[in-house]
């Protein structure tokens, strides 16, 4: 990506021009906007008409889709060509969730099959335990079952199983352990049965620090109540690393693969999905599946100008490396997404959070900002505040299901209607002429007026773009992870980013094994900074004085 290139200038050209407009004129200058600037894809639809942009807007963005080459980059990806080319891997997450005919699967018949087989074994093993045919050791049902891991292999399942919670009734509960602070595991251990608990330990690698002490900890909590023989019966592995999980007991029937073509942030869609299929059951898995499939094939066949993933990724480059925003709002108008927010930080900054193009050189533009938020209607009641009056424009993301999954008169049209007074208030703002005619309605004095006035107007012409579904079904869940994996995959192909390696986790990984010892050493070594030597000395002086 040549950001002098001649796509890149017309675009910071284009931004000067379109900088003396408002979101607001746009609406007026062109009574079919709305109709323009949606999209559409089997009952979701997204708004992207509260943006500041025009035709001339989406023509120009469409220009780096063409320059980048990013037909080729998709061609590339769902082809199983090695494109995470640090790693030397494809990134293949496609395949997880591919039909029998789709050109991925039979550009990939081998390990197509092997996808399958790996989905029949889970499948098996999550009815066998939704139905209480595999028990614990002592011949119990399993009244809950833990998840551990971290990253990827705990995210998406947690996330996912909190979303699809209507479609998981009677279901065994599933608690999620996931950070190295002992109280993750502890608080969780502390209320339950060993006896009638099922360990899923998630990890790709089965190597990641904090998944296996967590794993290990479990381990011993078992063996204590249960003895070695128990571990058989109590652990299951969702792993790559068939030597580990051997190693660390668990049974061959009960190991889970999935190959080193599926990324962390990816895997949702294989093995490490199994607590969702267990929750939810194996026709609902399929629906979630079928979900990211319809977006597979929107996304390889539907043209820029009503493809969602692909208007996402320019919307988002607009934004960004143009308009020079540094972050991007994620609103979920539904209390069940609530952690869908964390798993699209860690696809989107995981991702594209880099700096140097797939060649090694430096890239000369913004990249990755960071992406956050909160379910409304909660978040209006604390940063709301700063996305309608701060320093900052910060896109928004807002999404919203028409239906609620829940019968109570009068909750989901007061959702519905503040969902879209928020990007409607966004937009529209009100000047201080119009707010002083709102104060005076009010019945403010003329001096409480002008007073107040400065405090209570909105500038407007803040961003914002809405999906809106029908429900948050399996199937639509699938398709907004699999949208905004695509869309992150369209930027990390115009910014020529490897989207598919995070060697930015390693160097404090590593830091933090060459410091362990520090801390148990009676001398903190002298190669050390003074503020982390200093801040070693501090811990070491209040735990020995405090145990
Ligand atoms: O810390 C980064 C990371 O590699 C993520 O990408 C991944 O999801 C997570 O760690 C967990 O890795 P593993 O599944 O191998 O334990």
């Amino acid at each position: 990506m040549n950001t002098a290139s001649d796509a890149w200038k017309n675009l910071r050209h284009h931004s000067q021009d379109i900088s003396k407009k408002t979101i607001n004129s746009l609406f007026k200058d062109d009574p079919d906007r709305f109709e323009k600037f949606t999209a559409n894809l089997d009952g979701l639809l997204l708004d992207y008409s509260k943006n500041l942009l025009t035709e001339d807007t989406i023509r120009l963005l469409r220009q780096l889709t063409i320059t980048c080459g990013l037909a080729e980059h998709i061609k590339k990806m769902f082809s199983g060509e090695r494109i995470n080319t640090s790693e030397n891997r494809p990134a293949l997450h496609t395949l997880l969730r591919a039909s029998e005919n789709s050109p991925t699967s039979l550009a990939n018949i081998s390990s197509f099959k092997q996808v399958q087989t790996s989905l029949a074994k889970m499948t098996n093993f999550a009815d066998r335990i939704r139905s209480g045919q595999c028990t614990g050791s002592t011949g119990k049902l399993f009244k809950n079952i833990l998840h551990i891991g971290v990253g990827g292999s705990v995210i998406g399942p947690s996330m996912a199983i909190r979303a699809l919670s209507p479609y998981s009734q009677n279901s065994i509960p599933i608690q999620f352990v996931s950070n190295i602070e002992s109280s993750d595991l502890y608080d969780k251990i502390s209320i339950l049965d060993p006896e009638t608990t099922l360990i899923l330990v998630a990890s790709k690698t089965f190597l990641t620090q904090e998944t296996m002490l967590n794993a290990w900890s479990a381990k011993d909590w078992i063996t204590q109540s249960l003895g070695n023989e128990a571990v058989g019966s109590h652990f299951a592995a969702l792993s790559s690393n068939t030597e580990q999980t051997q190693q660390f007991g668990i049974q061959p029937e009960k190991c889970f693969d999935l190959w080193e073509w599926v990324g962390g942030r990816y895997s949702i869609w294989s093995a490490i999905g199994l607590p969702i299929l267990i929750s939810i059951g194996s026709d609902h898995f399929k629906q979630f599946l079928m979900g990211a499939q319809t977006v597979d094939e929107h996304f390889t066949t539907c043209p820029v100008e009503k493809n969602i993933p692909i208007l996402l990724g320019l919307i988002g480059i607009w934004h960004r490396s143009i308009l020079g925003y540094a972050s991007q709002a994620i609103i979920p108008y539904d209390q069940r997404l609530e952690l869908f927010v964390s798993h699209i930080q860690q696809i989107e900054m995981e991702s594209n959070g880099k700096s140097v193009r797939l060649d090694g050189s430096k890239i000369t533009t913004a990249t990755s900002g960071v992406i956050w938020g909160e379910t409304g209607t909660n978040a209006q009641h604390s940063f709301f505040q700063l996305l309608h009056q701060g320093s900052d424009i910060i896109p928004c993301d807002f999404l919203i299901a028409a239906l609620s999954h829940n019968e109570l008169p009068k909750y989901h049209e007061t959702l519905i209607a503040n969902c879209l007074a928020q990007s409607q208030a966004l937009m529209q703002g009100r000047n201080l002429e119009q707010t002083k005619v709102h104060l005076r309605d009010r019945g403010l004095s003329e001096t409480d007026v002008e007073r107040i006035a400065p405090h209570a107007t909105f500038v407007g012409n803040r961003p914002s773009t809405t999906i809106m579904y029908e429900k948050l079904d399996p199937k639509t869940l699938g398709m907004l992870i699999a949208i905004y994996e695509h869309k992150t995959f369209v930027q990390g192909a115009i910014w020529n980013i490897n989207s598919f390696d995070q060697w930015g986790v390693e160097l404090g990984k590593e830091l933090a094994n060459q410091l362990l010892p520090t801390l148990k050493a009676r001398k903190t070594p002298d190669h050390l900074n003074p503020s982390t030597s200093g801040l070693i000395d501090r811990a070491k002086v209040i735990r020995k004085t405090c145990s």
